[in-house]
């Protein structure tokens, strides 16, 4: 394998997505006792659905019979059966029965995939385990997701036609706000001119707007995780929106494909006692439409942005933040891939 082979295996990876991560897939009321809930995470197709006990499972979309979409088919005894033929397959990839056929010798057979699937805070993770690291790490979540007891928020989330890097760049690049969000209820204040400052931080890094603070979005933090990358930026709240403290947004953005990015956001608010239910209401009756524009002004705009926009792109000093994220996703797809060159080597000994 010569060097522009390794490097290319590299970029892929970059662009498919990381593996040895945990990444949110869906909301947790998504996934059911009574129907399977197919969706997509680093180009491959998953299912998901919670067995007898009420525990989540995941294995791959894909019947062992003849590949039909197991997410198509029905759920018994905490199984899954395909819609194609009736093969029932159980949430460790184990074909359990093939009722069309007695004795047929694929029962017992492990022939799918499973992941690791947890929740936390109304959203399902799944584990996609890697070669340097296929046992899944701690899922680590941003301390106030934590804290139940002084902080209150809602998740959303949204499917982007975009790779998810330019989901991850649009986080790690606080100008934005100023100029795409410049209509928006609590965005439109602030100099739109700057200069960035990027801060190394105990688990991440810090990218700030340099002469202002606490006016509009200015600054947005990453923790990076053996297992996990999460981000959280601050939006100062004007009065009109009620009692309480800043309002956090943190982002987990996950590639569904190289093209497609599922976004989950959570909008976080320092707030307790009779407070947090006015302002839960005062969310969902107001401010919720807001931020969903929001959200929509940047989704059209990765959107618009073509797929290889990277390879003609003419950086800046504001894009200090979107530099050091692919440093950081480089470093670590090079580490994968290098383990996986290993594990080949030696398998070809
Ligand atoms: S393809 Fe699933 S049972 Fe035949
Ligand atoms: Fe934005």
């Amino acid at each position: 394998m010569t060097a522009i082979d390794k490097k290319a295996l590299i970029e892929k990876r970059v662009n498919e997505g990381l593996r040895g991560q945990w990444y949110p897939v869906c909301k947790s009321v998504e996934v059911k006792t009574s129907k399977p809930y197919g969706t997509k995470l680093l180009g491959e197709k998953i299912v998901l659905w919670r067995d007898g006990a009420g525990k989540l499972r995941c294995i791959e979309d894909f019947c062992p019979h003849r590949g039909a979409p197991l997410s198509y088919g029905e759920l018994h005894e905490g199984n899954i059966a395909c819609r194609y033929h009736g093969v029932v397959v159980d949430g460790d990839g184990v074909v359990v029965s093939v009722p069309a056929m007695p004795e047929c010798a694929l029962e017992g057979r492990k022939a799918l995939k499973s992941y690791p699937v947890t929740e936390a805070y109304d959203a399902v993770f799944v584990y996609v385990p890697s070669v340097d690291q296929p046992e899944a790490p701690e899922l680590k979540l941003p301390a106030v997701m934590m804290d139940h007891e002084n902080w209150a928020g809602f998740l959303c989330t949204s499917v982007w036609e975009s790779n998810y890097r330019y989901a991850l760049d649009n986080l790690a690049d606080p100008m934005h706000g100023c100029y795409l969000h410049a209509e928006s209820f609590t965005l439109a204040y602030g100099s739109k001119q700057d200069l960035m400052q990027l801060d190394k931080t105990d688990n991440g890094f810090r990218i700030e707007r340099v002469g202002q603070t606490g006016e509009n979005f200015d600054w947005t933090e990453f923790e990076v995780y053996p297992g996990d990358m999460f981000c959280f930026l601050e939006i100062p709240y004007p009065p009109a929106a009620g009692p309480g403290g800043v309002f956090r947004i943190i982002g987990f953005v996950t590639p569904m494909d190289e093209l497609t990015t599922k976004v989950f956001f959570w909008r976080m608010r320092e707030v307790k006692g009779l407070a947090r239910d006015s302002w839960r209401f005062l969310y969902r009756a107001k401010m919720e439409k807001t931020h969903w524009d929001v959200l929509e002004q940047d989704r059209v705009m990765l959107e618009g942005m073509p797929d290889d926009a990277r390879k003609r792109e003419m950086l800046y000093q504001h894009d200090l933040g979107v530099t050091r994220l692919r440093q950081i996703l480089t470093r670590a797809a090079k580490a994968q891939i290098e383990a996986e060159l290993k594990q080949q080597d030696v398998a070809a000994e």
